[in-house]
C-alpha cells in the first residue's frame, strides 16, 4: 500500500465540512429558538414547509420527525389499514416496508429493474391483488422511478401511490421535481441526505389539502387546538431546532445537488473503460442528485476490503433486499424470490459522495477501486 493512499482518509460522507460551512448561519438561526424557547412547532416549522414545498412546486408540505413517519401517516391518511396490500421495491430501506406494516398493512415486493435499480414497472402488475390499495414507488440512491408506467398502472388499477423521495430532494422526472406525481409524496431529512438536518426529521407533500390536513392533526395528537383531540394521533412533530437547520440548509440544495451530479459524472467518466465496474446510469427524463454513486463490483467484499485497507469508506445500499430480511420472514419468501435485488445486493458498492468532495479525493478512490477490481476481468 502506498504512502499517498493512506496519508488522508476519505469519508464515505463528510458532514463535518457541510456544518463548517454553515456554521455562522446555523448559530444565527438557532440562538432565537433559544431565547425563545420555542422548541416545539415553532415559527421555523411553518417557514420551512412553505418554502420546501415552493421548491418541489407542490401545494402543501407537513414536517414530521422522520422519513418513516411520513410514509407511515402518508398511508394512515389514504385510509389504507388492516387486510390491504401495498407495493414496493424489494430493494429499498427497510422503512418504506416497515411504514407499511405498522400501518396495518402487508408489504407487496416488486424486483429491481437491473440498469437503473428502481421498482421494475414491468413487473408491477403481476403483483396486484383484490387486496391492492397503492403502490410505493422508491426514487432509490435519487434516481427518479419511471413514474409514467407506474402512474397508467395505479389509475388502471384505481391504486393510491405514495413516492417514497427520502433519497431525493430536488431530482426531476421529465423536467418536475420528484414529490409532485402522486398522491403524496415522502422525504426524510436524516443527517446523511442531500437536504439533511441535525437529527432526525421527515415531511410529506402533497396537492391535496384533505390529506395534508390529515397527517397534520395525526402528527399533533390528532389536534388542533390544545387538549382538544379530534382524533386518535402521534407524536411525530418535527422539532423547531431541526426545523431551523433545514431552513438554513434548503437555499443551498440545488449548488450541492449540482455538485453532486458532477463529482458522479467525473466518477463515470474516470471508470469508463474499467469493464469489471458497472457506474450507475441515469435513466431518460431523469435528473439523479446521486445521494448514492453505487457501482457494481465483482467481489464486492475484497474490493470493500481493498478501500477500507486505503482509508476510503465506502457503503452497501443495501446488502439483503427487505423480502431477506429476518423481519420479514412471516412473509415466507426464498431466496430467488427477486433475483436481480439479490443479484445487486451481492455486487453494489455506493463510493464516497458529497458536494464537498474534491477531483484529488475522487482521483483516489478510483486508482484505488482499479487496482481492486484489476485481476477480477478488467
Ligand atoms: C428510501 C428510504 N425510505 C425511507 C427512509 C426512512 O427515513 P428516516 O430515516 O428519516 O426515517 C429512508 C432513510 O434512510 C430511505 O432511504
Amino acid at each position: 500500500m502506498s504512502a499517498t493512499i493512506t496519508a488522508n482518509a476519505i469519508p464515505f460522507i463528510d458532514l463535518p465540512a457541510q456544518f463548517r460551512s454553515l456554521k455562522l448561519e446555523i448559530d444565527t438561526a438557532l440562538t432565537p429558538i433559544f431565547d425563545s424557547t420555542g422548541f416545539i412547532l415553532g415559527p421555523a416549522v411553518a417557514e420551512f414547509e412553505e418554502a420546501f414545498a415552493a421548491y418541489l412546486n407542490a401545494r402543501h408540505c407537513v414536517t414530521l420527525n422522520s422519513g418513516t413517519a411520513a410514509l407511515h401517516l402518508a398511508l394512515l391518511a389514504l385510509d389504507i389499514g388492516p387486510g390491504d396490500e401495498v407495493i414496493t421495491a424489494a430493494n429499498s430501506f427497510i422503512a418504506t416496508a416497515e411504514a407499511i406494516s405498522f400501518a396495518g398493512a402487508t408489504p407487496r415486493f416488486v424486483d429491481a429493474d437491473p440498469v437503473s435499480y428502481n421498482l421494475d414497472a414491468s413487473k408491477l402488475e403481476a403483483a396486484i391483488t383484490e387486496k391492492t390499495r397503492a403502490i410505493i414507488p422508491v426514487h432509490l440512491f435519487g434516481q427518479p422511478a419511471d413514474m409514467d408506467p407506474i402512474l397508467e398502472i395505479a389509475r388502471k388499477w384505481n391504486l393510491k401511490v405514495i413516492e417514497d423521495a427520502c433519497q431525493a430532494h430536488g431530482a426531476t422526472y421529465r423536467g418536475a421535481r420528484v414529490g409532485t406525481f402522486s398522491d403524496v409524496a415522502c422525504f426524510s431529512f436524516y443527517p446523511g441526505k442531500n437536504l439533511g438536518a441535525a437529527g432526525d426529521g421527515g415531511a410529506i407533500v402533497t396537492n391535496n389539502p384533505d390529506i395534508a390536513e390529515k397527517v397534520r392533526l395525526i402528527r399533533d395528537h390528532g389536534s388542533r387546538k390544545k387538549y382538544q383531540h379530534e382524533i386518535i394521533g402521534h407524536n411525530f412533530r418535527l422539532d423547531t431546532v431541526q426545523a431551523a437547520i433545514l431552513n438554513v440548509k434548503l437555499p443551498h440544495l440545488e449548488s450541492w445537488n449540482a455538485a453532486r451530479r458532477q463529482h458522479a459524472e467525473y466518477y463515470s467518466r474516470r471508470l469508463a473503460g474499467v469493464k469489471a465496474v458497472v457506474t450507475p446510469a441515469t435513466a431518460p427524463n431523469c435528473e439523479s442528485v446521486f445521494h448514492l454513486y453505487v457501482v457494481q463490483v465483482p467481489n464486492r467484499d475484497e474490493v470493500q476490503q481493498a478501500m477500507r485497507d486505503a482509508n476510503i469508506q465506502t457503503g452497501i445500499h443495501y446488502p439483503v433486499p427487505i423480502h431477506l430480511q429476518a423481519a420479514y420472514k412471516g412473509l415466507g419468501h426464498r431466496p430467488g424470490d427477486f433475483p436481480v435485488s439479490e443479484e445487486l445486493a451481492g455486487k453494489i458498492l455506493s463510493l464516497p459522495m458529497y458536494a464537498e468532495l474534491t477531483e484529488a479525493q475522487q482521483d483516489r478512490v478510483v486508482e484505488v477501486l482499479i487496482k481492486a477490481v484489476s485481476g477480477m476481468g478488467q
